[in-house]
């Protein structure tokens, strides 16, 4: 990818005075905190290679409508809620090598304007290099017709733009790449071709120079103010937590693929948000032998290896939530702060025995995932408090882990029921044994009726069908759009049933789509 380069502003930094008083403006942008450091009040990012900075626009203004403001109307809003990818735009965060741009999908449609402080922004009209030649993914789009409509074509050929990025690509990655993007009279072929002849695009040398820039002129925190509001991005957890000691009622945000949707469908204005999106601490993951620690603000797309080589039914798991642009911005602390009863990590966590850990004013606390949430959209959490990291135990080589997801699609929809099964099977025995279930309470929920059913017992079809009557005690699901009582239940029951075929039944007797077509 080769931009337009402009990159003056960063050039012209103006002088500041360290000692003016707390609240005092600085000029060039910057304000004294209370604790006497510099803040930025201005958002600078890259747009379609130029450099920019904003001031005065309410924080929770999307990244879509000032787009469209700005004159840069190939994002659409088909949905205004991360479903359709029409607002689609890549979003670049300076990677690990500090040479290149880790360049992603993402729906500007549920992003607030200032997330894009320290990033860059890419649309559809900035995919086309210097010299005016369309990036290989328009002109791929173009040349296999896959350019139906102005409405969705952008976002396609974003997506195709992302994925451009990725080395090795397989149908399944190029599925998923593409999961995210609605095309409304279905004129999906042509553009699986496009996908398919798609070259790899490796990073431009342009891209070191904007890493260097964003880094050096990004360096001091974002309190950022505008129409009353307030959007603070700081570097690290102790001015976070000041932050949330003086606003108690701040929205905490990570990925915002939740808080998104209050912004765009529930038409709320937050008086503070406090993202965590450059805290060093929360977006570390570290792989240790006993348990894996991941940041409660690293994405969905960043803990993928991580979750996969913890149990690689986990790993499909988080495959399947959402689509790429949601799992690019959305984290696992996110799904654990939501506090959903369909938040999909959460039975696998509970499974896994995981914990969590977090920090406060008065300290760190560590607390098992299956009691932190201790009601609908209820969790232990304090005033003040903020979700630091997800850990992780490593299942024992005899450990069993099944996770299952059941949606009425693969890709982009809510689970109507999900579970998570961790095992311990020895010689045949049942010797230890967690089981969770999702969207079938009002919280995510550990059976212990059920595991009680299966301890000290051969894992045998009877033992599996013998235990319904604990996970029929065990769910209380609800009648919705997604499926009845009723349905929940037997898909409760049948999930134990499943499992037992999976891990113990014959081995010629298929029981997964994927091994019956194998078998076909
Ligand atoms: C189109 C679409 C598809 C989706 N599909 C799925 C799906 O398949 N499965 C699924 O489970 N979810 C799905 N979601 C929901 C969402 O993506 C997940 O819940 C995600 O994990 C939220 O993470 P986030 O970082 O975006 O959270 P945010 O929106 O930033 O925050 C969510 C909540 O958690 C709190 N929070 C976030 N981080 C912390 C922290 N570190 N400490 C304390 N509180 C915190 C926030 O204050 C907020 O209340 C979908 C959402 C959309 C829009
Ligand atoms: S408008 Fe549909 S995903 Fe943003
Ligand atoms: S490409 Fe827009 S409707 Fe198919």
């Amino acid at each position: 990818m080769r931009f337009r380069f402009d990159h003056d502003w960063f050039k012209a930094k103006i002088q500041w005075t360290v000692g003016e008083k707390a609240g005092v403006p600085l000029r060039g942008g910057r304000h004294m905190s209370r604790a006497g450091f510099s803040m930025r009040t201005e958002i600078r990012f890259f747009l379609n290679g130029r450099s920019r900075r904003v001031e005065g626009i309410a924080p929770s203004t999307t990244m879509l409508d000032w787009l469209r403001s700005e004159g840069l109307t190939a994002v659409k809003e088909g949905c205004a809620e991360g479903d359709c990818g029409a607002c689609s735009i890549l979003f670049g965060t300076p990677a690990a090598d500090g040479q290149s741009m880790k360049w992603r999908a993402v729906n500007s449609c549920i992003l607030m304007l200032p997330q894009a402080d320290g990033r860059a922004i890419v649309t559809a009209e900035g995919l086309v290099d210097a010299d005016g030649k369309p990036h290989p993914a328009q002109q791929g789009l173009a040349d296999a017709h896959g350019t139906q409509c102005g409405f969705c074509s952008p976002g396609f050929a974003i997506a195709l733009a992302a994925l451009s990025r990725q080395p090795a690509r397989d149908d399944e990655t190029i599925l998923d790449g593409l999961a995210g993007n609605l095309c409304r009279c279905t004129g999906y072929r042509p553009i699986l071709d496009a996908a398919r002849a798609l070259p790899v695009v490796g990073a431009s040398p342009d891209e070191a120079v904007m890493v260097a820039a964003l880094r050096g002129d990004c360096s001091e925190p974002l309190d950022y103010r505008a129409a009353g509001r307030r959007f603070v991005a700081p570097h690290s957890l102790d001015v976070a937590l000041q932050v949330l000691a003086e606003n108690p009622e701040a929205w905490i945000l990570a990925g915002g693929t939740d808080l998104g949707l209050r912004v765009t469908k529930r038409h709320e204005e937050p008086a503070c948000v406090l993202s965590l999106a450059h805290l060093p601490e929360l977006h570390e993951i570290r792989r240790e032998t006993a348990e894996t620690v991941i940041g409660a603000a690293v994405s969905y797309a960043d803990a993928l290896d991580a979750v996969g080589a913890l149990a690689p039914s986990f790993g499909r798991m988080v495959r399947r939530i959402g689509a790429a642009q949601i799992r690019a911005m959305g984290t696992l602390g996110g799904n654990i702060g939501n506090a959903s009863p369909i938040g999909d990590s959460l039975p696998p966590l509970i499974a896994l025995g995981a914990t969590i850990e977090t920090v406060s004013g008065d300290g760190r606390r560590e607390i098992p995932v299956e009691d932190f949430i201790t009601g609908y959209r209820k969790t232990e959490l304090k005033a003040g408090e903020i979700i630091t990291a997800v850990r992780v135990p490593t299942p024992g080589p005899q450990t069993v882990v099944h996770v299952y997801k059941v949606a009425r699609r693969v890709d982009q929809d809510i689970s109507a029921v999900s579970a998570a099964f961790a095992l311990d099977v020895e010689d045949g025995r049942v010797v230890g044994a967690r089981v969770a279930y999702g969207g079938v309470a009002d919280r995510p929920l550990r059976a212990r009726p059920v595991e009680e059913a299966l301890i000290g017992r051969s894992w045998t079809l009877e033992t599996a069908r013998a235990a319904s009557p604990a996970v029929r005690a065990s769910v209380s699901p609800i009648d919705d759009a997604r499926g009845s009582a009723a349905y929940r239940q037997a898909v409760c029951v049948h999930l134990l049933e499943r499992l037992w075929w999976e891990t113990a039944g014959p081995a010629d007797v298929p029981s997964t789509l994927d091994a019956l077509e194998a078998v076909a």
